[in-house]
């Protein structure tokens, strides 16, 4: 018989990884050994996609040809065109992206290399989302191609229907890096279980989209946003953050499972988010986000995690509140989909026991007798 572990699995480790390491005691982050931050300053965005598939950074050569493959493969099966045509207007974007990966597993069902397979969704990723988004929003069925030889810059110009200035391209770029991988986190991990009974790729990404969906994981960008947008000063910003701590409520964007004292990837992303809001002329936001900042480390010792400020980058980059949590979805399909290859080398079926706490054995009751 097994232990009991606290609620919510917390400091249990369920598993062995190679690819990342989230460390609570010194608050860090290292995918397959680089720090986070380093990457965030100096790769791009596919030398990190590339070394969580392939395990090591790619060469020039590696990365050009890592690049090519990615940009041949935006367009989408026609059968999957028709089907984001036709889910409703008003459907949120995350339930798009679960339910076209979902018809990707019927139309193209796994037969090849699951790494050839990763880096096909990675680069349709972007263009799923944003036909269904231009052909409901515009009217236009739009064409999935552009000069962009990169993901960010592609994602923006399906969006924006232009080229990207660099500022704004990059201070995503730099998102996705730090959204592009997390250990064992909530869909990470669903996505193991998944491939845990030999499932196949598609129902492994539209689980971890499932589980990436809800609030308190990369849900919280989305409400993060929505509450920074609800205030009109940093003044209110603090009187309405004490009214909803004083009712219990969770504040969107702060706090973690495993850091304690910080989220790495915060002050990283933060600096874009001030940058950006000068570059837009916006300072308000920034001013607001940083008085919830102030009052929630004041208050409950909490601090914003990687959600908060991505929350104000994505918003200054021109993308709509319900595309935000969309956007991890396609940083993080690189990670999910290492784990899921990491996870075939050396499977085992998850299955752990649960401690029974329901009434003790008793006879039953046949329908007639029962009062
Ligand atoms: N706002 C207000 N109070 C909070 C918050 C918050 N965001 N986060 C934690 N707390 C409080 C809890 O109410 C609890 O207080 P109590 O001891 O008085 O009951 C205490 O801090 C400890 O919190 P737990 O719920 O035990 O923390 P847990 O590890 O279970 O949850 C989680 C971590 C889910 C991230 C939590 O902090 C939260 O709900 N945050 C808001 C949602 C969010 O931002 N999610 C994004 C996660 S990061 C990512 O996906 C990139």
């Amino acid at each position: 018989m097994g232990t009991l572990t606290t609620g919510g699995l917390e400091g249990v480790v369920a598993g062995r990884t190679a690819i990342c390491t989230a460390e609570a005691a010194g608050d860090t982050l290292f995918y397959r050994g680089f720090d986070v931050a380093d990457l965030a300053a100096q790769a791009s965005y596919e030398e990190v996609a590339y070394l969580l598939l392939y395990g090591e950074l790619p060469n020039a050569a590696q990365l050009s040809d890592f690049r090519t493959r990615l940009a041949g493969q935006r367009e989408l099966p026609p059968d999957l065109k028709t089907l984001l045509e036709r889910l409703p207007a008003a459907a949120h974007p995350m339930d798009v992206l679960r339910t076209g990966v979902s018809v990707l597993g019927c139309l193209e069902p796994e037969s090849e290399d699951v790494t050839a397979l990763a880096e096909r969704l990675l680069a349709r990723l972007p263009a799923m989302l944003l036909y269904w988004h231009q052909f409901h929003t515009r009217g236009q069925r739009i064409d999935l191609g552009s000069p962009a030889a990169d993901l960010t810059g592609h994602f923006l110009h399906l969006l924006h229907s232009r080229a990207a200035e660099e500022i704004y391209r990059r201070a995503l770029e730099v998102s996705l890096i730090l959204y592009a991988e997390h250990e064992f986190n909530a869909s990470t991990f669903a996505a193991r279980v998944i491939t845990s009974t030999r499932a196949d790729f598609y129902s492994a990404i539209a689980g971890a989209i499932g589980a990436l969906r809800g609030p308190l994981h990369g849900g919280a960008n989305e409400a993060a946003m929505a509450l920074i947008a609800s205030f009109g000063g940093a003044d209110e910003a603090e009187h309405g953050i004490l009214e909803r701590l004083a009712r219990k409520e969770l504040i969107m964007g702060f706090g973690h499972r495993v850091y304690k004292r910080r989220d790495p990837r915060s002050p990283i992303i933060k600096q874009w988010a001030r940058r950006l809001g000068e570059e837009a002329r916006d300072t308000q936001h920034y001013a607001i986000a940083e008085r919830i900042e102030a009052v929630m480390r004041r208050e409950k010792r909490l601090f914003p995690n990687l959600d908060f400020y991505s929350a104000l980058v994505y918003r200054a980059c021109g993308i709509p509140a319900s595309l935000f949590t969309p956007i991890f979805v396609i940083a993080r399909s690189a990670g999910w989909a290492a784990h899921i290859i990491e996870q075939r080398q050396d499977n085992r079926l998850i299955r752990p026991l649960a401690e029974y706490v329901g009434p003790a054995a008793r006879a039953y009751v046949p329908l007639a007798e029962r009062p």
